[in-house]
């Protein structure tokens, strides 16, 4: 068993960075070799394994059916009426709290700075997107007379600039106490052969480790405990980058709670085949979601009799939960995915190399592999225009204009607030 970093770094096939600590300055080595003794190198040798698998064989040996719905504009009112006072129920009575998952890099926007503090150029004026998130939580506050708990997801890399965001706008009028910030974790980049990348300052190259890590990260955090001792029963988690995101929406509440499953989520139907989302079946009888980058494209085209994409309810980032559902997931280990993306890195020679074609592998846990604990989900098709308006790329589709079209549209005529 090794004991040493040279040791460890010999028998992990990472010996290349000896030559990045023969170059680094005292507190530069000090840092790397303490960054050495604690990685887990037999985690990093099974991401890497996982690098290069062939995701439409993996899903092929997968059974996968659609997944029922309900559709929340088909729903008849005396059902409607039902679900609405199941959920406002569990509302009024302070048992429901909301999470958003802000610790992503935002990269393909091109914002510098975390993308909740994306300011859109909406009416009456331009709100961050932070600042539209809580408006969402500011309107629930009054009309059901509560004060609702926002627990924030960031990361390493922008928890410092969102607490910062948050002070500099006084908390957007919310009550300072009922806002808790909690960071996710990070995971190092490998190169395409296996290696790991260095960044600036010596430092291994981390990115952070996807947005299903959540789970972990709120029982590591304590999140789980702190819903605890404030008896909610009911949390929901949600992007960040959605314009439209309706947080507290009784009906997927009341829905579930009436279904009687422990969780939920809401969806809208796919625009076309190649629109980036996720989409909703069942897995091996399991509910589940194939998120679009492993998404076989025969599959992604394939249509009903009525010409509908078989597989085309999206998953919109519109998650709902019991406590005991976070608390099942977060006892148990997600899946990682690996992506292939351009990772600027540390030459041998101490410069920083820019890419401009994907060389490294990068992990993350996909918060919908969470759903596999389950049998079952609620599933509420909800509306584009009321429900889905991500900000995703600089130009184009689900870019800031068409995020702000859909915000405006929406509130032009709902001014008396949501249903
Ligand atoms: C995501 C969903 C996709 C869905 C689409 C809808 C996942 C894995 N994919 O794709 O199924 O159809 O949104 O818009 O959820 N985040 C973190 N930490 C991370 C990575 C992401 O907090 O490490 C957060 C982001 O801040 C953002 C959200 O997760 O709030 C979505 O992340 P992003 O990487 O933009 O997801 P998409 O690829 O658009």
């Amino acid at each position: 068993m090794a004991n040493n970093y040279i040791d460890i770094l010999k028998e992990n096939n990472q010996e290349h960075l000896l030559k990045y600590l023969d170059m680094a300055n005292e507190n530069q080595r000090e840092e790397l070799i303490d960054d050495i003794l604690n990685l887990d190198f037999k985690t990093i040798k099974e991401l890497y394994s996982i690098s290069s698998r062939d995701n439409d064989k993996a899903i092929e040996s997968c059974i996968i059916e659609h997944t029922k719905f309900v559709d929340k504009y088909k729903i008849a009112k005396d059902e409607f009426d039902k679900y609405k006072n199941i959920g406002e129920e569990i509302i009024k009575n302070g048992e429901y709290a909301v999470v958003t998952m802000a610790g992503g890099q935002g990269t393909r926007l091109g914002h510098d700075g975390p993308k909740g503090t994306y300011i859109l150029n909406v009416k009456p004026k331009p709100k961050s997107l932070f600042e539209i998130l809580a408006d969402g939580i500011k309107r629930a506050n009054s009309k059901y007379g509560i004060s609702l708990n926002w627990y924030i997801m960031t990361s390493t890399e922008n928890n410092d600039r969102t607490v910062e965001f948050f002070e500099e706008n006084n908390f957007f009028g919310l009550s300072k106490d009922k806002v808790r910030f909690f960071k996710q974790g990070n995971l190092p980049l490998v190169s395409e052969d296996g290696k790991l990348l260095m960044d600036k300052n010596f430092h291994i190259k981390y990115a952070a480790d996807g947005n299903g890590c959540i789970y972990k990260s709120m029982k590591k955090a304590g999140i789980l405990d702190d819903m605890k001792s404030k008896n909610i029963k009911w949390i929901f988690i949600g992007s960040v980058d959605n314009a439209l995101l309706n947080m507290v929406d009784p009906i997927l509440l009341g829905i579930t709670v009436f279904e009687g499953n422990k969780i939920g989520s809401k969806s809208v139907v796919k625009r076309s085949p190649e629109e980036p989302v996720g989409v909703f079946c069942k897995k091996n009888n399991k509910p589940a979601v194939i998120e679009y980058t492993e998404l076989p494209t025969e599959m992604a085209k394939e249509t009903d009799e009525d010409g509908e994409l078989l597989f085309g309810e999206s998953h919109i980032m519109c998650n709902l939960y019991s406590i005991e559902a976070l608390e099942k997931i977060s006892e148990n280990t997600l899946p990682y995915h690996s992506a292939h993306k351009k990772a600027p890195y540390l030459d041998e020679s101490g410069k920083m190399v820019k890419v401009t074609k994907p060389n490294a592998y990068k992990y993350e846990a996909f918060i919908f592999d969470g759903f596999v604990f389950f049998d079952d989900i609620s599933i509420l098709r909800g509306r584009r225009e009321e429900d889905f308006a991500p900000v995703k790329n600089a130009e184009g589709q689900d870019s800031p204009q068409t995020a702000t079209e859909l915000y405006n549209n929406y509130w032009e005529n709902n001014e008396n607030g949501r249903m």
